[in-house]
C-alpha cells in the first residue's frame, strides 16, 4: 500500500477543577480502559465537559483492510468507562471536530467517495447532548471543504488551518495538502475564509489557540520528505497580521496529536519515521511553550502511535486509539499522559 493514513491533530483544554480517579504520576503515562467495540484510528477526540470525552468516526479494522465508521463513543473520566452515543450522520474519517459550550461541532472531513477514495465533504453538523441528536449546520464554503485540518477554539469561534481534500486509498495513494484557513462562528452559524493562507500546505498537523494566537505545528505534505517541522502563529486580533515562523519542532513529523494546557502545546507521536524498528511511527512527546517560544522533550509515548487525537482535561491528556504501524494498525488502547507542571 502506498497511501499514508495518519492523525488528525486536534487540541482542546479544560481548566475546571475535578480529579480523575485513575492515579497518574507527573511526567508519566498511564493506561486507561480500552475503547470497546472496535479499535480505531483517524478518529477525533474532544472534551464535552470536565468529565466526558467523545471520540468520533475514524477507521476500524475490516478483514485485511480498514473501513470508515460513523461510530461515536463517550468516555467517562471519573469512572474510567466507555458508553455509546448517537452515530455520526455518515461514516467519516479525519473529521474536523471541536467542542464549544458542551456541544460537538463536526465541520467537514473525509468520507468514502463512490470511487472508494476518501474525499472531502463540506457538510457540517452539531451534536447537542441535551437533545442527544445531530443537527445540520452551514456547510464549509465552496472550495474550502477538507479533512484533517489543524484546529483551535477561541471563545465561541472555531479556527481551521490546512488539511487535505483527497486521500486515495484505492491505489497510488494520491493525496494533497491545502493552505486554506477558515473560521466557524458557533453563535452566528457562519463561515469566514481568512485571507491569511498558510505559507505551506499541510495536513495532520497540530493546532491550538492560546490566548489570542492560533498555532499550527508540524504536519505533513505529499512529496519527498513529507514531514514538516515548522511552527506557525497568527495573531487573531489583528486583521492585518500575517503568519509568523517560530522555533522549529525538535522532530519533524506529521500524523501527530496535540493537546494544550495553559501556555503549553504538547505534540505526540506521528507517522513517517525512517528509523529502523520504528514501524514508521514516532514515539516522541515534545512540548512547545508559547510563552518562552521554546521546545522541551518529554517521556516518549508508552505505546507509540499516529492517527490518534488527544485532548487535555484538568491538566491530564487523554489519547484513545491510533495506529501503531505506518499506514494503518488501529488499536483500542487508551492512554493518559500527566505532564505535571
Ligand atoms: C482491545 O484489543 C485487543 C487486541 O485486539 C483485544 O484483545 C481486546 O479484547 C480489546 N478490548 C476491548 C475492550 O475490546
Ligand atoms: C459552489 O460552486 C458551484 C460550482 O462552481 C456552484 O454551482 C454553486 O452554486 C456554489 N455554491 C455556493 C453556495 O456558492
Ligand atoms: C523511540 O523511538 C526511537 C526510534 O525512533 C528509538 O530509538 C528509541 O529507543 C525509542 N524510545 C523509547 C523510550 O522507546
Amino acid at each position: 500500500m502506498h497511501f499514508t493514513v495518519v492523525a488528525l491533530a486536534l487540541s482542546s483544554s479544560f481548566g475546571l477543577a475535578a480529579g480523575s480517579c485513575v492515579p497518574c504520576r507527573d511526567g508519566n503515562w498511564q493506561q486507561l480502559a480500552p475503547i470497546p467495540v472496535s479499535s480505531r484510528q483517524e478518529h477525533t477526540t474532544v472534551a464535552l465537559s470536565a468529565e466526558t470525552l467523545a471520540i468520533l468516526g475514524g477507521v476500524v479494522p475490516d478483514g485485511n483492510f480498514i473501513s470508515t465508521t460513523d461510530i461515536m463513543q463517550l468516555y467517562d473520566i471519573p469512572s474510567n468507562t466507555w458508553s455509546s452515543a448517537p452515530s455520526l450522520p455518515l461514516p467519516m474519517n479525519h473529521a474536523n471536530v471541536a467542542a464549544v459550550g458542551g456541544r460537538v461541532y463536526l465541520l467537514g472531513g473525509l468520507a468514502v467517495a463512490p470511487d472508494g477514495a476518501w474525499r472531502a465533504i463540506a457538510s457540517s453538523w452539531v451534536y447537542d447532548p441535551k437533545d442527544n441528536a445531530w443537527t445540520s449546520i452551514s456547510p464549509m464554503p465552496n472550495g474550502t471543504a477538507r479533512g484533517s485540518a489543524a484546529m483551535g477554539v477561541r471563545g465561541t469561534s472555531i479556527y481551521l488551518a490546512g488539511g487535505m481534500t483527497t486521500l486515495d486509498v484505492t491505489g497510488g495513494g494520491y493525496q494533497d495538502s491545502v493552505t486554506t484557513v477558515s473560521v466557524y462562528d458557533t453563535t452566528k452559524g457562519t463561515w469566514r475564509t481568512l485571507s491569511q493562507h498558510l505559507p505551506e500546505g499541510r495536513d495532520h498537523a497540530g493546532g491550538a489557540v492560546v490566548g489570542s494566537t492560533f498555532y499550527v505545528l508540524g504536519g505533513r505534505y505529499f512529496g519527498s520528505g513529507g514531514n514538516r517541522d515548522t511552527v506557525l502563529s497568527l495573531q487573531l486580533d489583528d486583521h492585518r497580521a500575517t503568519w509568523q515562523s517560530l522555533a522549529r519542532m525538535p522532530t519533524a513529523r506529521g500524523g501527530v496529536s496535540a493537546a494544550t494546557i495553559g501556555t503549553k502545546i504538547y505534540i505526540f507521536g506521528g507517522e513517517g519515521n525512517k528509523a529502523e524498528g520504528s514501524d514508521g511511527v514516532f514515539n516522541e512527546t515534545e512540548v512547545f511553550d508559547t510563552a518562552s517560544g521554546t521546545w522541551e522533550e518529554l517521556r516518549p509515548m508508552r505505546l507509540p502511535r499516529h492517527g490518534t487525537s488527544a485532548v487535555a482535561v484538568n491538566g491530564r491528556i487523554y489519547i484513545p486509539g491510533g495506529g501503531i504501524y505506518e499506514h494503518a494498525g488501529p488499536v483500542n488502547t487508551t492512554d493518559m499522559f500527566c505532564p505535571g507542571h
